[in-house]
């Protein structure tokens, strides 16, 4: 079983494949999926701004696109993470957290701490139903 430090060090590995030439503000992430196995990703940006993807999402993309539906954990990191408070998931992020997590799910952002997402989104858009 993976420990957060793996998911950290893999986070970080990500980072390193960050294409960020507009904000020039790289970061990783790594999410623990519910086959045990970690997928990771990087923030992708675009000459389009608005097209830009955070590392997050790709995260749970890549997760997804392997057959995963649940986020066990996911791992956040940027290059001013020792800095306490420099990177929080942004909404967006959340909200796609909020899809694929349960009660149990931790979100881990590098320097800062492990939180819920109940802690950081309180009240997500869901449709009845699902
Ligand atoms: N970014 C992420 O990848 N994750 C976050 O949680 C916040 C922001 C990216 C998006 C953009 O490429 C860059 O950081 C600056 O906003």
């Amino acid at each position: 079983m993976p420990s957060v430090k793996d998911l950290i060090e893999i986070a970080r590995t990500a980072k390193t494949n960050s294409y960020s030439p507009y904000s020039k503000f790289s970061v990783g992430a790594a999410v623990l999926a519910e086959d045990g196995k970690i997928y990771s990703g990087t923030n992708v940006e675009n000459a389009s701004y608005g097209l830009s993807l955070c590392a997050e999402r790709v995260a749970i993309f890549n997760a997804i696109s392997s057959g995963n539906k649940e986020i066990h954990v996911i791992a956040v990191t940027c290059p001013e993470s020792p800095k306490v408070d420099s990177l929080m998931p942004c909404g967006a992020c959340l909200q796609v957290i909020a899809e694929f997590s349960t009660t149990k799910t931790t979100i881990v952002v590098d320097h800062v701490g492990e939180f819920k997402l109940t802690g950081l989104l309180t009240k997500p858009f869901f449709i009845e139903g699902k």
